[in-house]
């Protein structure tokens, strides 16, 4: 397995081209199963969880072309069962179950994979499919799933606010018998952007980016083209390794509306932000202060970004608390971060960061997505040089993160 071989006390500085949303790409890639015609996609990120998503396509026979544009189509499905090694790799498989329920009414899928952060159950995806019409049978973590005709548009109040369980809704909706209402709808640019794509084929769908989203359901969808919009998550993590190394960067191709929670706590920890139509400028000449926060649904402050903070706690001014509300077991990373000499106390779903002028080399290991990009950036502002296992998880969520870093002023190597 990779490791990277970084050499700290760095500053970075300097511009950053921001990729397209993992989390916006992984769904519109499963939604092209609602359409027989061709989906022509731009800024689709080169991860490895797409990668993923694309042989799971193809696996069930949809025609794939990738070149600067993706190109699918999806008239050849033949295939309703995708393979456990393949679906296990993955969250996002579970959108693969609305789409070819509603075009093909069957799908058999085993349990998604994805980051170990909490349980993660899909019982809200699982009840609100049923509530429209499928049948479903779960047996060892397998779902067997069909439906007669087409899903009955339902009004739908979601118990929990899940990103997941509104997107597989969507799926649903959007090719159903009538209007579904979504209460309690999850609000994430995401879903905005997977609504915006779905109406460009042709779906009738409102209030996404509301708590209220209305899916009047239509008979088939047309081809068309869409682009995805910038990762927001990427673009927090760059504004945080220059906070955390007193740098100045600035972070193109993206969109500041979408990090306006992010974007006040930076400000709060000292730095001076800045912001265009698609860039954001952070610069820091100090050590920052340290910052209270609980991660929340969107627009709050996002649990994808809760790692990234807690280094900047660590080497702040102060005492800061970060609480995640939305996953019960997120701070697998604390034990490297405190091997690297940071001083943290994990309380049940809260951490206590006690700011200490900066960080020491270790031999670390990755055990999630964001976990790793935060430990990448840790040994980048370290005395001394760290090393980073496990890479393979940073490489499923963000495009060249080491060679972007390397342009800013790192030094990482790949072992
Ligand atoms: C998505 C994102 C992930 C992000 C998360 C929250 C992708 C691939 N992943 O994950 O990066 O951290 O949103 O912004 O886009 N829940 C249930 N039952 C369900 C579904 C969810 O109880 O059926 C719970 C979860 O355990 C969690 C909460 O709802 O506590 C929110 O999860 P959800 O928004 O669904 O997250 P994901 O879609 O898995």
């Amino acid at each position: 397995m990779d490791k990277f071989f970084i050499i700290g006390n760095k500053n970075l500085n300097g511009k950053v081209f921001i990729s397209g949303s993992k989390n916006a790409a992984l769904p519109i890639l499963f939604m092209s199963i609602l359409t027989k015609e061709t989906i022509k996609i731009k800024n689709v990120p080169n991860l490895t969880d797409i990668n993923i998503a694309l042989k799971l396509l193809k696996y069930l026979g949809a025609t794939i072309k990738n070149e600067k544009i993706l190109f699918i189509n999806s008239d050849s499905i033949n295939n309703f069962s995708p393979p456990l090694y393949l679906i296990k790799k993955i969250r996002a498989s579970i959108w693969l179950l609305a789409p070819l329920l509603a075009r093909f009414g069957k799908a058999k899928i085993f349990f998604p994979g994805g980051c170990k952060i909490g349980k993660r159950p899909i019982d809200l995806h699982i009840n609100n499919l049923i509530k429209l019409g499928a049948k479903i049978h779960v047996k060892n973590n397998c779902i067997n799933a069909s439906i007669k005709g087409r899903f009955k548009g339902k009004y739908i109040l979601m118990k929990k606010i899940s990103v997941g369980a509104t997107i597989t809704i969507i799926a649903a909706a959007t090719l159903a018998e009538g209007t579904t209402i979504i209460e309690n709808a999850a609000k994430e640019p995401e879903i905005v952007d997977i609504a915006n794509f779905l109406n460009k084929l042709g779906a009738k769908i409102i209030g996404a980016g509301s708590n209220k989203i209305f899916i009047k359901g239509v008979l088939k969808l047309r081809g068309g083209r869409h682009r995805i919009i910038p990762d927001r998550i990427e673009t927090g993590t760059f504004l945080v390794a220059a906070a955390a190394s007193k740098g100045n960067i600035t972070c193109y191709n993206t969109e500041p509306k979408h990090l306006q929670s992010v974007l006040i706590k930076l400000i709060e920890a000292g730095a001076k932000i800045r912001t265009g139509k698609d860039w954001i400028q952070l610069d820091m000449k100090k050590r920052p202060n340290s910052v209270n926060l609980c991660t929340a649904p969107y627009p709050g402050f996002p649990t994808d970004m809760q790692a990234q903070f807690a280094l900047l706690n660590t080497i702040s001014k102060g005492i800061g608390s970060i609480t995640d509300n939305i996953f019960e077991n997120r701070f697998h990373y604390v034990s490297e971060l405190i091997n690297m000499g940071a001083k943290i106390k994990i309380q049940k779903n809260t951490i206590m960061c006690y700011g200490i002028p900066i960080l020491s080399s270790a031999n670390v290991v990755c055990m999630d997505l964001r976990a790793s990009a935060t430990l990448v950036l840790a040994g980048c502002i370290s005395t001394g040089t760290t090393i980073v296992n496990n890479i393979q998880h940073l490489i499923r969520g963000y495009e060249s993160f080491h060679i972007k870093l390397n342009r800013l002023g790192a030094d990482i190597k790949i072992i």
